[in-house]
């Protein structure tokens, strides 16, 4: 586990960014370690905004690691071009590791572009990841269109799904594949042994309880992993995919954040989906990156046999 020098902390400011999710923090230097007070408070805020951004920081990696290990353990990234300095940290970006500019055809900025369709991050995985960390480095300029990560609160989208869809969705389920990205973009390379062995398809309910918010219910699928719902005809199958997708994409559901340098934001990925949205990748760098906080258990349904 990284360690950092013992912060003195005034005490986070926290003001929400707008009614669906999202809290602007201040007031609180991440390169040192947090209190416990002060990160029970941070931990509080995550669990009830679901969407953090702390302005202004200064990060090592190793700091970065640090902070995000207070959530839990790191998920690792096994592929070396995804990562940044550390088998735990994902570079997030159109740019080499070591700087270099990439166009919008190299294979780096191609596996990036499958994140601009909404998501959890590793949901392909038999326990998707409880929280994302995202550091921005170098943002798009303000006469940039697009490069913001929208995010969408599905709590709110269950809640707002009419009944009887919300009674057949409850006992659905739906396969989540690595592969699925190659079927979006058939220029990337294929899988490799590792990852087929690593992360084969993986089954999870479409409404899930949230064990940190009462068992809340939350609608869970995604559109980077998977096109259908399973468990009836494959159209009607991809009609309902498709209907969720539509659903969930109602901006009173969502809060689009267009990041500035120093930026850490930190998302819940059980209550929330995210994209990125599209931008001129051969125009501009934009340089973030990522720690991803791994899950504590399988994705538990209303119906989940534990
Ligand atoms: C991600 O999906 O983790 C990254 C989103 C982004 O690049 O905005």
């Amino acid at each position: 586990m990284a360690t950092v020098a013992q912060a003195t902390v005034a005490g986070p400011s926290i003001r929400p960014l707008g009614s669906a999710l999202g809290a602007e923090v201040t007031g609180v230097d991440l390169s040192r370690r947090v209190d416990d007070d002060t990160f029970a408070r941070i931990h509080r805020a995550f669990l009830e905004h679901h969407f953090l951004v702390f302005r202004d920081q200064a990060l090592t990696v190793e700091q970065q690691i640090a902070f995000s290990e207070r959530f839990g353990p790191l998920e690792a990234f096994p592929e070396k071009d995804k990562q940044k300095d550390a088998a735990t940290v994902y570079n997030v970006a159109n740019v080499t590791a070591d700087g270099k500019k990439l166009g919008s055809k190299d294979i780096q900025v191609i596996f990036l572009k499958v994140n601009a369709r909404w998501h959890t991050d590793s949901s392909y995985r038999s326990v998707p990841s409880l929280a994302s960390l995202l550091y921005c480095i170098e943002p798009l300029p303000d006469e940039a269109v697009g490069g913001e990560t929208e995010y969408a609160n599905m709590f709110a989208a269950h809640d707002a799904l009419p009944e009887d869809l919300r009674r057949q969705l409850e006992p659905l389920h739906m396969v989540h594949y690595y592969e699925y990205g190659r079927r979006l973009y058939p220029e990337l390379p294929p899988m490799t042994h590792h990852e087929r062995v690593h992360v084969p398809p993986v089954c999870h309910p479409v409404i899930r309880v949230h064990p940190d918010r009462g068992g809340k219910r939350s609608l869970f699928f995604t559109e980077n992993a998977g096109g259908e719902i399973g468990g009836m005809p494959l159209a009607q199958g991809q009609a309902l995919h498709r209907q969720l997708v539509e659903h969930v994409t109602d901006p009173r559901f969502s809060y689009k954040h267009r990041w500035r340098k120093g930026d850490l934001g930190v998302w819940d990925n059980r209550c929330l989906l995210h994209r990125l949205r599209e931008y001129d990748e051969d125009r501009y760098r934009r340089v973030l990156r990522r720690t991803t906080v791994a899950g504590a258990g399988p994705v538990v349904g209303p119906f989940s046999r534990q």
